[in-house]
């Protein structure tokens, strides 16, 4: 890490302009590790700490590559199908880290704005409101950008000064140069399958990145973490899991997906609240993945060799 990172020195702005949502004020109440600055004010990010370890189980070195990306505030990239723990994963480093965590859904109605910020009009004239990227650089977060693909790529280069040496973000706007704070680092998810040529990273943005892959856990950890979530037992969860290892087999045969962890904790859920087996599956793995009518009961009776 350069040295002028960790020495550089940080004084949050007084009375922050910014709109804090009410679950997150909510949030702050519990959250243990507030950050102050030198006159003990609270930073707006303290409302986007997380408060409470999330459940993460470890599938390989990640959490070690993470910290030492971490420590070099390298970018970093999540690629992985949905429902894998992506999302699961970054919660549980910045809780580890005791960062806070800034997430943000991106869509392709987001502007550079969304991000960075803009004036807004008030009862005394313009003021000024940073947004989520802006907050986090300028306070000291991590900037999760989740499906970040979603986003139109003039949006996403917005993130390229603070992603390479530069740890700079300029507000246009405002005319002002925010120099990111030591612990800031950008976080993006990205799911390899669904781009297409319209929709992809330039490969500029990707190259400011390291990546992590992640898949579906092997079958005893993923039985596991469906124990663990949905408090189903393990001999219906390890069943579970070997209907999912079918149907991802399927998955370019007719399947665009397979079915997620996420799906497995929703039918481990029911099952749990005593549905029967054959009526969870069918409503948490079979029928959100496929119309097709083949399919669903190709599935089902997978189900059935199960259950
Ligand atoms: N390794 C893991 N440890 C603990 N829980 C996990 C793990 N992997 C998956 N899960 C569980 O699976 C659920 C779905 O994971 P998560 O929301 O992190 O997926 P994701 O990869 O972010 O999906 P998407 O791309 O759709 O956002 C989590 O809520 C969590 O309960
Ligand atoms: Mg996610």
């Amino acid at each position: 890490m350069r040295d002028d990172l960790t020495n550089r020195g940080y004084l949050p702005r007084r009375n922050p302009a910014f709109h804090v949502p009410a679950a997150a004020s909510a949030r702050s109440e519990a959250a243990p590790r507030a950050v102050t600055d030198t006159t003990g004010a609270a930073s707006p990010l303290d409302a986007y700490r997380v408060a409470k370890e999330p459940y993460y189980r470890a599938v390989a070195d990640e959490i070690a590559l993470y910290e030492a990306a971490y420590s070099v505030r390298m970018p970093m990239m999540l690629k992985g199908p949905t429902g894998c723990g992506k999302t699961r994963f970054v919660e549980y480093m910045a809780w580890k880290l005791g960062k806070p965590l800034v997430t943000v859904a991106c869509n392709e109605d987001m502007t550079a704005s969304d991000l960075v910020g803009r004036f807004l009009l008030d009862a005394n004239g313009t003021r000024w409101q940073d947004g989520p990227l802006t907050m986090a650089a300028r306070f000291g977060g991590i900037c999760y950008l989740d499906e970040v693909v979603e986003a139109r790529q003039d949006t996403t280069v917005v993130i390229h000064s603070l992603t390479d040496a530069r740890r700079v973000l300029p507000l246009e706007k405002k005319g002002e140069i925010v120099e990111a704070h030591p612990d800031f680092q950008v976080v993006i998810s990205y799911n390899p399958g669904y781009q297409s040529l319209m929709k992809d990273l330039k490969q500029s943005t990707k190259q400011r990145f390291g990546a992590l892959d992640f898949n579906y856990p092997e079958h005893e950890v993923e039985a596991e973490i469906v124990v663990h979530e949905s408090g189903v037992g393990l001999d219906a969860a390890k069943k579970l899991v070997h209907i999912a290892e079918h149907a991802r087999n399927l998955k370019g045969h007719g399947l665009d997906e397979g079915i997620s962890t996420r799906m497995l904790i929703y039918a481990g859920s029911l099952i749990s609240r005593g549905v029967a087996p054959l009526a969870a599956c069918r409503v948490a793995l079979v029928r959100p993945i496929t119309d097709d009518p083949d399919m669903r009961n190709a599935l089902d009776s997978a189900v059935t060799t199960y259950f």
